[in-house]
């Protein structure tokens, strides 16, 4: 039976270290949250790294039999491979390009060569696991190399590759002095999705310009190959965070979190701590608020949740002291005796528990610099049963293209995030509803499943016309 191998840098599961020894958890982020239920079907297997450096042999045997029974295949890296491939090259490279953020990216030799190796060992346990019929996912900017390793390994395999983070213009793409090498990685798949028509233009755009790739609209021919470069928007599991709403365990933490803010509104906002999100532009907006607006003290709260993240990355440790010192500083200024504006958490939660501040937050402000699609506001909106509550979102995200009846504003203008908020807590619920209502529509009709079916049954079709070309 032929199967699927998703691969992605990261397993949606971790080891972690605890006492003296290691248990697993559930990954962060949307990447591995999104694919869980195209992973669950048939036998479906999904490589990537545990998360964490395991040296011992014997640890290692332990750990690969036991993920194999979720049909999940460890690639482990040494302590200087996570620093050179994962923080200093996809971290310190790709993530800031990609998010335009160029005055951030360390261009390190020694960290793109052992990219390339560390793309070449995924290569190799691709290999160990794939038969001919297998359709091969690759997932993300920590493998761009891998559709093109890949495509020389094994010619006739069908390979996608879907970019979850945005594709920036080509004028910053550019500035990589690895572009080329990174392209032609890429261009290895039959099928390359992103989240967004820009997007494809951009990479397209970029294809041309720095290799020697002609193009017709978004179709490339590439060393007598055709490859198509398309938007496929990512949808998220919305029928589980609507069920996960009216189960018990949920409902009682929501009857909890109201009982504690009884008089208040709840703005909720939920990250990982990154500077791509923009937690400080939000704080800052959220502080001209309070300043402009003495009638709405110790009515609102802003629950602010930031799930660790990269804190080994000079940058994003940097921002999260920058954080503290912010919301130290708001709820030295306005806070009373009985109430501070800023309720915040560094910490990852189960899904239960997101599920309920999702339920019990009258605004979810979502407001990244950049954002390939962004999936807390999908789910935000999935578990919002009864049509209530509003969704400020950044334009600057992806699912901005798709959720047009959110309060859209610019993330760089603290000014518009304040009007925005006080619309939203002004909302009238009939308005509220029918804004929800229709974003709901878009969230449980263009699904995660949908998102997988569209991409697999494309990567299919464009197999088809290859073989019958031949
Ligand atoms: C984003 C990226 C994923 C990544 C996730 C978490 O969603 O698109 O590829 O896995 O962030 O980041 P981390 O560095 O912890 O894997």
């Amino acid at each position: 039976m032929s199967k699927t191998i998703i691969v992605s840098n990261r397993l949606p599961i971790k080891i972690i270290e605890e006492g003296d020894g290691y248990a697993l958890q559930p990954s962060e982020g949307g990447l591995a949250t999104g694919l869980a239920s195209i992973h669950a079907q048939g036998e479906n297997t999904w490589i990537g790294w545990p998360g964490v450096a395991v040296d011992d042999q014997a640890q290692r045997s332990h750990f690969t039999s036991l993920l194999k029974e979720r049909r999940l295949v460890p690639l482990f890296l040494s302590e200087e491979e996570i620093k050179g491939f994962y923080e200093g090259f996809s971290n310190e490279v790709l993530w800031p390009i990609f998010h335009y953020l160029p005055s951030y990216a360390n261009y390190d030799l020694a960290n793109w060569e052992t990219y390339v190796r560390v793309n070449e060992k995924f290569r190799d346990l691709i290999i160990e696991h794939a038969t001919p019929d297998d359709t091969i996912w690759v997932h993300d900017y920590q493998l761009l190399l891998l559709p093109g390793l890949l495509r020389d390994a094994l010619p006739d395999a069908s390979i996608g590759f879907f970019q979850h983070i945005p594709f920036p213009s080509q004028e910053l793409f550019r500035l990589i002095p690895w572009r080329k090498e990174l392209l032609q990685g890429m261009l290895g798949a039959d099928l390359l999705g992103f989240h967004t028509f820009d997007d494809v233009c951009h990479f397209v755009s970029s294809a041309t310009r720095l290799t020697p790739t002609n193009n017709n609209s978004n179709r490339l021919e590439v060393d007598g190959r055709t490859v198509f470069a398309e938007p496929f928007p990512m949808g998220i599991d919305a029928k589980r965070f609507a069920e996960l709403s009216a189960e018990e365990a949920v409902q009682n933490r929501i009857a909890e979190l109201r009982a504690t803010f009884a008089e208040q509104k709840i703005i909720l906002t939920i990250d990982r701590l990154d500077y791509s999100k923009g937690i400080l532009q939000r704080l800052e907006a959220f502080e001209l608020f309070l300043q402009e607006n003495p009638a709405f003290h110790k009515q609102v709260t802003l629950y602010m949740v930031v799930v660790p993240s990269r804190d080994t990355v000079p940058q994003y440790r940097e921002l999260k002291d920058q954080i503290d010192r912010l919301v130290g500083h708001i709820n030295a200024q306005y806070g009373v005796y009985d109430w501070y504006p800023v309720a915040y958490f560094y910490h990852g939660y189960p899904v239960e528990e997101i599920s309920a501040l999702y339920n019990v937050a009258d605004v979810c402000l979502v407001t990244p610099m950049r954002d390939g699609m962004n999936l807390v506001s999908k789910e935000y909106i999935a578990s919002r049963n009864d049509n209530s509550g509003v969704l400020i979102l950044s334009e600057m995200a992806g699912a901005a293209k798709e959720l047009l009846d959110a309060l859209v504003v610019n993330p760089n203008d603290i000014h518009d995030i304040r009007s925005a908020l006080l619309q939203a807590l002004n909302m009238p619920m009939a308005e509220m509803n029918r804004r929800m209502k229709s974003m709901r529509t878009i969230v449980f009709k263009f699904n995660v499943q949908h998102w997988a079916n569209l991409f697999m049954n494309r990567l299919q079709e464009i197999k088809n016309v290859q073989s019958t070309t031949k």
